[in-house]
């Protein structure tokens, strides 16, 4: 158990460490803040084994974790989130451990619909990004029924990839504007940067701003390549995803967002200059 779960086990402290949050967020809010955030939640089989814990639960505490991280990112107003649920290359894990990983997206995503508690109050879509021919159909049904109901939800996105990778969605999105200039529905010279964008499974997000690797592993391992463009700021973090607390995210966006605000004010005085 992180020091962070460990002490929400008491109501007092839980009740001031909500209220701490609530200020924090209040101070993020009142900054730029970032349209579209990503996750590599990265250490979850390391944090089970410094734990001493079965792998699944490993997982499992990377899920309660991210439903914080989650509260915090749509509290500050973050509209899309986008996190790497399942990669591709995953499937080479003990079958035991996939097994465990469907398991847990769909008795989580059923949670979250019944319960409704997270999708219903900040007014989540939540959508599976990634191939779904590789999904096991009780894990499909979990999902089709998720984004079904969360369809109409306008104020936020929750981006699951399952199972992704980057060079992937570049394939699927060549392949079908290949397929479309075959039926003469596009002109091949008309292929540009934009089109891409528009064939890839995150059309219509908003650009990636944040993309953030728990673990202390850097490197991006298939994630958000196209979508990590010129002005997306990469952290590296160095803690286990089940250990990342809402408020070491904060201090990222703290500096996100006081970075972004002298790049405004430099552009605002170079404006000024223009005009005199
Ligand atoms: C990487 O840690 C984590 C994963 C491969 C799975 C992440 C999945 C969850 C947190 C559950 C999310 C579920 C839903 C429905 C969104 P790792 O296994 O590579 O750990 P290690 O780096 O310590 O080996
Ligand atoms: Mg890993």
């Amino acid at each position: 158990m992180s020091i962070g779960s460990w002490i929400r086990t008491f109501p007092l402290i839980q009740y001031l460490l909500v209220w701490a949050q609530d200020i924090f967020v209040s101070i993020l809010r009142t900054g730029p803040v970032p349209q579209h955030v990503a996750f590599v939640m990265d250490g979850n089989r390391r944090f089970a084994r410094r734990c001493k814990l079965e792998v699944r639960e490993g997982h499992s505490a990377g899920f309660e974790s991210l439903a914080h991280i989650l509260e915090m990112c749509y509290q500050v107003g973050i509209k899309t989130v986008t996190v790497y649920a399942f990669s591709i290359e995953n499937f080479k894990r003990p079958p035991v451990e996939v097994d465990a990983l469907m398991e847990i997206a769909r008795t989580k995503l059923l949670q979250i619909i019944h319960h409704g508690d997270l999708a219903d109050r900040f007014g989540i879509s939540i959508r599976v990004l990634g191939q779904r021919s590789m999904i096991p159909s009780d894990v499909l049904a979990a999902i089709d029924k998720a984004t079904e109901m969360t369809k109409h939800n306008t104020t936020a996105i929750l981006n699951i990839c399952f199972p992704y990778t980057s060079r992937d969605d570049i394939a699927t999105a060549m392949r079908d504007i290949v397929q479309q200039s075959e039926k003469h529905e596009l002109d091949p010279a008309t292929i540009d940067e934009y089109m891409l964008e528009q064939h890839m499974f995150t059309k219509d997000c908003p650009p990636l701003d944040i993309l953030v690797r728990t673990s202390g592993v850097e490197r991006l391992s298939d994630f958000m390549l196209w979508q990590s463009h010129q002005d997306c700021v990469v952290e590296f973090v160095d803690v286990l995803w089940p250990e990342f607390e809402p408020w070491r995210f904060g201090s990222l966006l703290l500096k996100w967002s006081r970075n972004k605000a002298v790049e405004y004010r430099k552009q605002e005085m170079e404006q000024d200059q223009k005009i005199l």
